[in-house]
């Protein structure tokens, strides 16, 4: 019984190895899981003014437990201001308007809303609030979204902050207003 057990390990070990050398590629985006599994997973996100605003900031985002955290500041608001903030469909902010991100991340075809709060689209988040110095210092979580894994991956899409707060009803973009800062959500390696 252990001979037999101490040649099964190796053969387990080695196929586990083999397994790892040769997918070196991301999983498909084919998975129904929205939840993150394996290692932890980092990605960052520039933001540029946009729409002719000075709005602008670097965001750090790390897997978590069924979600994905977003942290950093952002900075060029008015002080005390409220600004929609959304993980938007297409990693495209070359316009001036940053208008080619598309609309909000919205993989289950669902009506826009407040995270957390009934349904709502994938890239939904909080309104973020500038402090006394115009600098929203931002930490939010997304749940049910991924980085580089999933159906709900969201890296190589935009994060883009808003001229005005979103008011978590309007369809089908809280009527957050113009986008005055964009940055697409890239792998850190
Ligand atoms: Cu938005
Ligand atoms: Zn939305």
């Amino acid at each position: 019984m252990q001979p037999a057990f101490r040649i099964a390990l190796p053969v387990l070990l080695t196929a586990g190895l083999s397994a790892c050398a040769s997918a070196p590629t991301p999983r498909p985006h084919t998975s129904a899981t929205p939840t993150p599994t394996g290692p932890v997973r980092h990605a960052v996100a520039n933001l540029a003014a946009a729409s002719g605003t000075l709005v602008s900031g670097r965001l750090l985002l790390a897997t978590e437990s069924g979600g994905v955290r977003i942290r950093g500041d952002i900075g060029g608001l008015q002080p005390g201001s409220s600004h929609g903030f959304h993980i938007h469909e297409k990693g495209d902010c070359s316009a001036v308007d940053a208008s080619t991100a598309g609309g909000h991340f919205n993989p289950d075809s669902k009506p826009h809303g407040r995270a957390g709060m009934g349904t709502h689209h994938s890239g939904d988040a909080d309104n973020l609030v500038a402090d006394a110095h115009g600098v929203a210092h931002v930490d939010a979580f997304l749940r049910g979204v991924d980085l580089g894994a999933g159906s709900h991956d969201i890296l190589g899409r935009a994060i883009i902050v808003h001229a005005a707060p979103d008011d978590y009803s309007s369809q089908p973009s809280g009527n957050a207003g113009a986008r005055v800062a964009c940055g697409v959500i890239r792998l850190v390696p």
